[in-house]
């Protein structure tokens, strides 16, 4: 038996587009027919990609739109619904993956691992002698921006290095963790901000030239979310400027390229957004991903729609 054709926007590594194609022919636009745009039921994306109202409407038939990430802010959510069709996808797969990644990013950038690392193959440490000393992260508070299930993954993995830990987002959750109403004011009280909050209009540029300057010469920002959510021209200036002491990006507003104003600066960590860019949690989404599509065009409800 055939298995049913997705439109399949994007690439996918190795591991996942194993795992979908044992259940569907996938299909990338340039090599559908006319036959096959008429006829796709379901299209399967990265977060990495843009599925927009044009997209949309060459798909007649579309019933269902599911994406291997938790990210949905590149998909046109309301003209799907509108249309009738269904978007679906991955939360609580990648918590981990990702809460790693901000983890590691963070101990990278105070320990300044990647000058180290140049350091050594450069033979400058025969020549100079000593490496410049880092920061400890013992001690430090740590704001994070966006207390969902990643922001939570993150504070579990950061309480046993004895920080202390705050938190920002639209409402207090109660914790035991500090909660700040106000961005600003939690980036007044911190040396460290970790931005894991959604992408979208509702956090595009939250973290202004007013966040960054309140941070602090001292402070250090690691964005794990979305580049959308900084005011990426804010923080070269204040990097520039040393009014920000450094940042951690795995995330930029013109990827897959990074702005190269960043490039040229020594106190910055870039990463190529590998949040979730485990072999497990990469297979994990794809996983996610098929029972959606498997569900929708079996007529049932989706596993994890977004909401
Ligand atoms: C997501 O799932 O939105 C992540 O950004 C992918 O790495």
């Amino acid at each position: 038996m055939s298995l049913p054709a997705l439109l399949r926007i994007g690439a996918f590594p190795p591991v996942a587009h194993a795992l979908l194609s044992q259940h569907f022919t996938l299909v990338p636009p340039e090599e559908a027919s006319d036959a096959q745009w008429a006829a796709f039921q379901g299209l399967v994306t990265r977060s990495n990609q843009r599925v927009d109202p044009a997209l949309i409407d060459r798909l007649p038939a579309l019933r269902v739109i599911a994406t291997c990430g938790v990210g949905y802010d590149g998909i046109a959510v309301d003209h799907a619904r509108a249309r009738g069709v269904q978007v679906t996808h991955t939360p609580g797969v990648l918590d981990t993956a990702v809460a790693e990644l901000a983890v590691g990013l963070l101990l990278a950038l105070l320990r300044r691992l990647p000058a180290a690392d140049a350091f050594v193959r450069s033979d400058r440490w025969h020549r100079e002698g000593a490496f410049p000393l880092g920061a400890s992260l013992a001690g430090k508070r740590v704001g994070i921006v966006g207390l969902g299930r990643i922001g939570r993954a993150i504070a579990d993995r950061l309480a046993p290095f004895q920080v202390s830990l705050a938190y920002h987002g639209p409402t207090d959750q109660g914790l035991a963790l500090s909660y700040y109403p106000n961005l600003a004011a939690m980036a007044r009280d911190c040396d460290i901000l970790i931005v894991c909050c959604p992408g979208g209009a509702r956090t595009a540029g939250i973290i202004d030239a007013e966040v960054l300057a309140a941070l602090g010469p001292r402070g250090a920002l690691v964005n794990v979310s979305r580049g959308s959510v900084v005011d990426e021209a804010a923080l070269v200036q204040a990097l520039q400027a040393g009014t920000l002491g450094a940042a951690a990006l795995d995330v930029f507003q013109t990827e897959p390229t990074a702005n190269a104003a960043l490039l040229a600066l020594e106190q910055v960590v870039l990463a190529p957004h590998i949040g979730s860019a485990t072999e497990e949690t990469r297979l994990a989404m794809a996983e996610l991903a098929t029972a959606n599509l498997q569900a929708v065009l079996a007529g049932k409800p989706a596993l994890t729609p977004v909401p």
